[in-house]
């Protein structure tokens, strides 16, 4: 086939070998390799996500897709390429930045992200959306991950494709990313056909925790059963690796995340001190809202019970005061 999305994707596949190569094996890729040296990423991240370097220059990739003879009007269609005003002549969108290809759940490469190494705004220049690249669609690593995912049943949801490559490096080969935006509903259920648990391993601020509700909510509607990460006040999960290393992420932050209500519990409990009797009954309450949201009643149970023992309540009481929250509902 010779349609305008396969001379697109054809056209990936050569931008993501040029900068592969630059990045590993030319001095134009130095600022690269020294940024990379910075970050501590190793050669098997660089092999296994193919990461990259764009030169300095306006024409490295435009003289290449010239001479394959490639129409370069279609290249700037995929966003690889930007257009002069002028003279509608052609130059490369991606300069002195880290490349990260992105890949379809086949394993072509549809898009790039492409992260500055010298301080320029913005810090990410991702593709934009072409006829071959629908964010909304797409999860970053998916073919990668998807046999670990398969596998265990279970995938593990970051915010940052450098997230997914520093989990990859601390032995989590299960880790996907959205590409700079909220979870779609489409996402969720792509995730849902790979894996029936999800992990939500968003970055810890309040822009991830924010996230994470939302992500949760439409996982959980895909019918995926959802946990969440925890990591100490703002970190990312990379920023994690790097401080505490693999083995802690491994059992402190994935192997020991929580179950949504056990998660919602932590946050309830946030800004309340629980010795005092005002505060005490406020989050009585809201957890008690909580939990007769869940559909099951084996749950609702478990965590009624789990509620009366903290607080050594009767059961019958938790129970009465949940039929008031009922009845307010109507
Ligand atoms: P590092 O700063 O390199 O460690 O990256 P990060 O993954 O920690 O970045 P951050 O948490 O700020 O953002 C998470 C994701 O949001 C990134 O992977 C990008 O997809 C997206 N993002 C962040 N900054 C920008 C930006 O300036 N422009 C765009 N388009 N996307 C961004
Ligand atoms: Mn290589
Ligand atoms: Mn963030
Ligand atoms: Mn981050
Ligand atoms: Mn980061």
């Amino acid at each position: 086939e010779n349609g305008p999305q396969s001379i697109m994707r054809a056209g990936h596949e050569l931008a993501a070998k040029l900068y592969h190569h630059v990045l590993t094996l030319t001095e134009e890729g130095k600022a690269g390799r020294e940024y990379i040296a910075e970050r501590g990423f190793t050669k098997e991240q660089i092999e296994h996500f193919q990461i990259g370097f764009a030169p300095d220059r306006w024409d490295a990739l435009t003289t290449i897709l010239s001479k394959r003879q490639f129409p370069l009007d279609i290249m700037a269609q995929a966003s690889l390429l930007g257009t002069r005003q002028q003279d509608g002549g052609h130059f490369d969108r991606f300069r002195q930045r880290l490349m990260f290809p992105i890949w379809d759940g086949q394993g072509n490469v549809i898009a790039f992200g492409g992260r500055t190494v010298s301080g320029e705004q913005p810090k990410y220049l991702n593709s934009s959306e072409s006829p071959i690249f629908q964010k909304g669609r797409t999860l970053y690593g998916l073919h990668l991950a998807r046999p670990t995912m398969r596998k265990e049943s279970t995938a593990v949801l970051f915010e940052g494709y450098v997230d997914v490559i520093a989990a990859w490096g601390a032995g989590v080969r299960n880790g996907i990313a959205t590409l700079g935006t909220a979870l779609t509903e489409e996402q969720a259920r792509l995730l849902r056909r790979n894996a029936e648990t999800v992990i939500l391993c968003y970055d810890s601020d309040q822009a991830g925790t924010d996230a994470a509700f939302r992500s949760a909510g439409l996982l959980e509607e895909a019918g995926c059963f959802v946990k969440v990460a925890q990591m100490p006040d703002g970190l990312d999960p990379d920023d994690y690796i790097r401080t505490y290393g693999a083995e802690r992420f491994q059992s402190n932050v994935i192997g020991a995340s929580l179950t949504m209500m056990a998660f919602k519990m932590r946050y309830l409990r946030q800004g309340k001190n629980l010795q005092h009797e005002a505060d005490r009954m406020r989050y009585i309450e809201e957890v008690l809202t909580e939990i007769s949201t869940l559909q099951r009643a084996v749950e609702r149970d478990h965590y009624l019970r789990q509620l009366a023992d903290e607080f050594s309540l009767s059961l019958e009481a938790l129970k009465q005061e949940q039929i008031q929250i009922y009845r307010s509902r109507r």
